[in-house]
């Protein structure tokens, strides 16, 4: 039986949320430049997203590129954007027809203006597919996410004060880049690191972690197989005991 046979459709993750890492080390092994390693990213997200999308998962979040990647040389940072570009470009048809709806989070006003106009193309072009939501995190910082809520609560209590008892989970989420989307389930990080890198802090506090040492490059359906099938493998206890959840 092949891996894929084996997950149990009924207990699928909902939201997977990958940090696609380990690109530059995957191409400095070859003896080739760090953006070589970029450019064969772009083959495991394909798998990815086809991968996530046959399988039924409702949601994927990829990490592409954080507020601190702006710190990279600035070639580096330059060749990610274009790729960002060319990629939209050439799998524009394929997400349509797979009816995938692309959606970002992140600040994507402050990427160059081709990209953001890509994106937002994409975006309005795929609003309407039912498939797989491919969420991608672009200009992205967790830290700053949950500081502009709290900025944009503040500055609505000038205009309608907000009551305290009101502020719990519910209400802060609306103010997230993620509302309206359930929290990851599953969050995979490649390329052995073991950190979240200013990603999801505030959804991810119940997702499971899977952590493998496949370098983005080389990551394929099969990988994403494991780590559901790992996934499926534990129980999710939310702070109850093991009896209470076997009821
Ligand atoms: C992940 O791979 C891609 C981005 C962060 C854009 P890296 O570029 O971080 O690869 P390593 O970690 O240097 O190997
Ligand atoms: C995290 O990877 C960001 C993305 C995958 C886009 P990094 O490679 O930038 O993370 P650090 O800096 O090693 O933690
Ligand atoms: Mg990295």
């Amino acid at each position: 039986m092949d891996l894929k046979e084996k997950i149990d459709k009924s207990k699928l993750p909902k939201h997977i949320a990958i940090i696609m890492d380990g690109n530059g080390r995957w191409a400095q092994k070859k003896g080739n430049s760090r953006i070589f390693g970029h450019k064969n990213g772009v083959k495991a997200v394909k798998e990815t997203v086809e991968a996530a999308g046959e399988l039924g998962v409702k949601y994927l979040t990829l990490y592409a590129f954080s507020t601190e990647n702006w710190k990279r040389p600035k070639q580096e940072v330059d060749a990610l954007m274009s790729l960002l570009v060319a990629t939209i470009n050439s799998e524009t048809d394929a997400l349509i027809k797979n009816n995938v709806r692309l959606l970002t989070i992140g600040d994507i006003d402050d990427l160059p203006h081709d990209v953001n106009r890509n994106l937002q193309e994409l975006k309005e072009k795929t609003a309407k597919n039912t498939g797989l939501s491919l969420i991608l995190a672009l200009n992205y910082s967790a830290r700053w996410e949950i500081l502009n809520a709290i900025k944009n609560i503040l500055s609505q209590t000038h205009k309608q004060p907000v009551n305290f008892e009101n502020i719990d989970n519910d209400f802060f989420e609306q103010y997230l880049y993620t509302s309206g989307i359930p929290d990851p389930d599953l969050l995979i990080r490649t390329s052995g690191e073991y950190r979240i890198s200013n990603f999801l802090l505030w959804q991810i506090a119940y997702t499971e972690l899977y952590f493998t040492d496949v370098l983005w490059p080389d990551f394929r359906k099969n990988d994403l197989y494991h780590a559901i099938l790992d996934y499926q493998k534990r129980e999710r206890r939310f702070g109850k005991i093991s009896e209470q959840i076997k009821k």
